[in-house]
């Protein structure tokens, strides 16, 4: 069976395309066999990035061109709705053809399917801002799973810290955090001015390693 995972938050701009990303491409590097499916309409900023990816230069060559002369194939991104994807996703799971399937979903949690899409993802990780109502919308996003889908496990990434955030604060809200929900890693992600600059569907960057080895780690997804 794929494994799904998807980061999830009511707060718009934490970071849940980025981390998508960012995993994404981690797990394609390493090899894992990948399928994405961009569910956060109508801007589909995971697909965009993969468009950004393939195009071409003035030259006729995009950095893609080298994978695939490699015989490394790209994994597939399919823009797709969360009612579609929740009709679906039970039978995609049992695809023989891929070993991650990461989605990308809306920030609301107030659209039709959602609560059986829920049930379907293996891990939930919620990126979260050091900050209140970051913290409050996530905090809303961790009980919904807990209360609606109590077999996902649970994960928070801190996004965008600043070596100035108080790492007592964060350290007090990680241990609410655990009372309040069965299963809980954290991992911090530190502001990166050039993430944006950077990002790609395909090419890892350095920095998602030590998260993705953690969620190996915790979750034991890769030993299942
Ligand atoms: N660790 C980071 N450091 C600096 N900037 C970041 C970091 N992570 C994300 N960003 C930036 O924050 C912005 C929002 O990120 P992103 O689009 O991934 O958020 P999102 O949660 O998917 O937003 P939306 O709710 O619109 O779907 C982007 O400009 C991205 O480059
Ligand atoms: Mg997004």
């Amino acid at each position: 069976m794929a494994k799904v995972i998807s980061f999830s938050s009511q707060k718009g701009g934490p970071g849940k395309t980025t981390m998508t990303l960012l995993l994404a491409a981690y797990l394609y590097g390493k090899g894992h066999r990948v399928l994405v499916f961009d569910a956060d309409s109508p801007q589909h900023s995971f697909n965009m990035t993969r468009q950004q990816d393939i195009r071409k230069d003035a030259a006729g060559k995009s950095r893609v061109d080298r994978l695939l002369s490699a015989g490394h194939p790209l994994y597939p991104v399919s823009v797709t709705s969360v009612e579609e994807l929740a009709a679906s996703l039970a039978v995609l799971k049992t695809t023989k053809d891929a070993d991650f399937i990461l989605i990308d979903l809306p920030g609301t949690l107030n659209v039709p399917s959602i609560h059986s899409l829920a049930r379907l993802i293996d891990v939930a990780i919620v990126p979260m801002e050091l900050e209140m109502k970051s913290y409050m919308s996530g905090m809303e996003t961790l009980d919904f799973y807990t209360h609606f889908s109590p077999d996902t496990k649970l994960g928070v990434v801190w996004t965008k810290l600043k070596s100035a955030h108080n790492t007592k604060l964060k350290k007090q809200l990680e241990v609410l955090m655990r009372e309040r929900n069965s299963y809980v890693f954290t991992y911090a992600l530190n502001e990166t001015v050039t993430i944006g600059q950077r990002i790609s569907s395909l090419f890892p960057l350095p920095e998602i390693e030590p998260f993705a080895l953690e969620l190996f780690n915790v979750s034991g997804l890769l030993s299942q």
